[in-house]
């Protein structure tokens, strides 16, 4: 089975599948990695530069077919990734779990406070404006919402696990 993380940017899902793959023994998919990798880029800046943001969901659903196909990963997706239904609808048909990791925005707001890697968090009430618009979307995705606030990542990926197996 694979484990697909959605959450809006700042929510942990990086830190959170680094700890999952450990505990499961499953293999690590970070879908920003792999669109620098398909680019040929370094960071989300470049990725936007060659081709906006039309570039990145482009390359998302490509990533999206080619993992869905494959079985034992926790897949760390882009916040993005509940913009279009075919993504996670792949996951999905393959029997992957979709975890929401919700952390409330003044939370991600205080973790991104000097963080200048996403182009789609530059300026705070647009970033927030952008949050309200996807929470409907994440909730519409989730098989299991797991709350953030001040617990470990290795807390909540215990807790991801008791509720997924
Ligand atoms: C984005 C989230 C980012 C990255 C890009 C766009 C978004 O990933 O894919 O900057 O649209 O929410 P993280 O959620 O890992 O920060």
């Amino acid at each position: 089975m694979n484990l697909v993380l959605i959450g809006f940017m700042g929510s942990g899902k990086s830190t959170i599948a680094r700890s999952l793959s450990s505990l499961l023994q499953f293999a690590l998919i970070e879908m920003d990695e792999l669109v620098y990798k398909k680019t040929k880029t370094k960071n989300m800046h470049e990725v936007f530069a060659l081709g906006g943001e039309a570039l990145l969901r482009e390359i998302e659903l490509c990533i999206a077919k080619e993992c869905a196909e494959k079985t034992n990963q926790i897949i760390s997706t882009g916040g993005g990734i509940v913009l279009a239904p075919t993504p996670l609808n792949l996951f999905k048909k393959n029997g992957a779990k979709i975890i929401f990791l919700h952390a409330p925005f003044d939370l991600i707001a205080k973790r991104l406070e000097n963080d200048l890697s996403r182009p789609l968090f530059t300026d705070l009430s647009c970033a927030k404006k952008i949050y309200e618009a996807r929470l409907p979307l994440y909730l519409q995705y989730a098989d299991e919402i797991i709350e953030i606030g001040s617990e470990s990542p290795s807390h909540i990926a215990s807790t991801i696990l008791t509720r997924s197996f």
